[in-house]
């Protein structure tokens, strides 16, 4: 597992962009996922600049990402559709970008199809994470077990209390949500994990400290070949060099 420490927000969003475009010069039909919240808006910023003022190409690029509230209207302002939408894929040339589809009428059908079209598309080239303050990746929530496939899970009260800063008073916030499972983000040939913020320290101290804890989604990550992880100075705040080195 790589590990990058930037100064800022900004800096770290940079530097997952540089990795982004990196990937596309190399392969300019990659197939990238994508993740939501707001730790890669900053990175999303940086790809839209950088396709305006650049020509940052993405025609030939295909997208799958991570999740999707269960359920949820495309267009309902919380939905990660439209948040994709409105921060990405409006604005860039993408040839395809995939999301669940939070309005389906049968979830399973919906995620044995989602895991087909990744599969068809030839897996994730680059797979671009968040982290949940309690170390969900996507909305694979911290458990004693992990499930393979895309599956339709119930979101903890960890993360109904940390997203519903994003819905109004009185707005009903989805309990459940479609997410891709363990196989697809680890059959992504490179992983690129973002971590912004000082309420995401505490984590974050966790994933460096040389063991895997099974309780964190993301602690896992050490397992798979090719890792990066970009944080921001308070992200990795409580980060001692000794944890660098067991991290290594
Ligand atoms: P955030 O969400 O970027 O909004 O903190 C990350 C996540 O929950 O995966």
């Amino acid at each position: 597992m790589k590990r990058i420490i930037c100064d800022s927000y900004e800096d770290m969003s940079r530097v997952a962009a540089d990795i982004v475009e990196a990937q596309i010069a190399c392969k300019p039909d990659s197939v990238l996922g994508l993740a939501t919240g707001s730790t890669p808006l900053g990175l999303y910023e940086e790809l839209v600049r950088r396709h305006r003022e650049s020509g940052l190409n993405f025609s030939k690029v295909r997208s799958f990402n991570l999740d999707e509230y269960y359920p949820i209207g495309k267009d309902h302002p919380q939905s990660y559709n439209y948040y994709m939408n409105s921060n990405l894929f409006s604005k860039i040339n993408i040839a395809a970008a995939y999301l669940p589809d939070g309005e389906a009428d049968d979830p399973m059908s919906e995620c044995k199809n989602y895991d087909a079209k990744i599969e068809e598309a030839g897996g994730i080239d680059l797979q671009v994470l968040g982290i949940g303050v309690n170390g969900h990746i996507g909305f694979n929530e911290p458990s004693v077990s992990y499930t393979i496939t895309t599956h339709l899970t119930q979101l903890t009260e960890s993360t109904l209390t940390a997203n519903s800063r994003n819905f109004t008073d009185g707005e009903a916030q989805p309990e459940t949500a479609l997410t891709m499972g363990f196989g697809a983000i680890f059959g992504a040939k490179s992983i690129l994990l973002l971590i912004s913020g000082g309420n995401k320290a505490e984590v974050a101290k966790k994933l460096f400290d040389g063991k895997i804890h099974t309780d964190i989604p993301a602690a896992l990550l050490h397992l798979h070949p090719d890792v990066t992880v970009i944080l921001d100075k308070e992200a990795a705040g409580g980060i001692s060099n000794l944890m660098i080195e067991n991290a290594n």
